[in-house]
């Protein structure tokens, strides 16, 4: 497996393989999506790089995990034929000074709550999608709104990439897989299921016959209102991530909630 830690380090030999890009504290969420990259691709190239434009102000960029060893090791065992390293100063050297502005369906949700976030990956793709021009690249669904804006910026900007969604990996509590469960102890994970279970308690009323989004919405609040939890939203969306007042098969439920000063977001499609 090959490390590189500088764009200069890769060479055409790389392109055209599967990108996968992390901020890297890999997880059996990350290790599925290489899984799923290496069924579909001969070659899988792995980024890991905490990238500090996605990150607001007073956000978790300085305590973000890091296990570039750990990440490292995972990457090698899976079959991964190169992993990119670089450090921000490699990744915006001197002088960069373009942004990336999605908006559509970067606006609502974590593009109101996250001034700035949806521009900062965007960025960040377009200069890895540039840099190693990848076929395809894979993208986690516990990130919704993030998989959909990478999907219009692809369209948009005539990207010749293919974007995969992958479905979430969850624990055996059904707490979906993410670099930020770190931060939590055991106990905590097991309270933190909860976004898990508002998302099922709505699917559950859903299969019953229920169809307003209103009633989908009041009963993931329900489960939700915790005291360890201070909900930032639930909601019922298309997939441009407006709420739609009636829900189909299909429709997605996104929440996002603060437990034990960690911010967490989980995703369920409506069966
Ligand atoms: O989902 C992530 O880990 C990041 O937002 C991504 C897509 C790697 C961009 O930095």
């Amino acid at each position: 497996m090959q490390r590189l830690s500088s764009a200069g380090a890769i060479g055409p030999g790389l392109f055209g393989a599967a990108l996968v890009p992390t901020m890297g504290a890999l997880h059996q969420g990350h290790a599925s999506l290489i899984r799923r990259a290496l069924g579909e691709c001969p070659r899988v190239v792995v980024s890991i790089f905490v990238n500090p434009l996605q990150f607001g102000p007073g956000e978790d960029l300085s305590r973000y995990p890091r296990a570039v060893e750990e990440d490292l090791a995972l990457c090698q065992a899976l079959g991964v034929e190169a992993v990119f390293t670089p450090s921000p100063e490699e990744f915006y050297p001197p002088g960069f000074a373009t942004r990336v502005v999605p908006e559509g369906c970067a606006l609502p949700l974590e593009g109101e709550r996250r001034p700035g976030h949806f521009s900062g990956v965007a960025t960040v793709l377009v200069r890895l999608f540039g840099m190693l021009q990848p076929a395809r690249a894979y993208f986690g669904e516990k990130d919704f709104q993030q998989l959909q804006v990478v999907r219009q910026l692809v369209r948009d900007l005539n990207l010749p990439v293919t974007v995969v969604g992958c479905p979430i990996v969850r624990d055996q509590g059904g707490l979906a897989l993410s670099s930020r469960n770190r931060y939590l102890s055991p106990e905590q994970r097991e309270r933190a299921r909860v976004l898990y279970q508002a998302l099922q308690a709505a699917q559950q009323a859903f299969s019953a016959g229920e169809r307003l989004a209103s009633a989908l919405r009041a009963r993931m609040l329900e489960v939700l209102t915790i005291p360890e939890a201070q909900v930032d939203y639930a909601v019922v969306v298309d997939t441009e991530l407006r709420e739609v007042p009636q829900a189909t098969r299909g429709t997605h439920l996104l929440v996002a909630a603060t437990l034990f000063g960690i911010r967490l977001i989980d995703h369920l499609e409506l069966l």
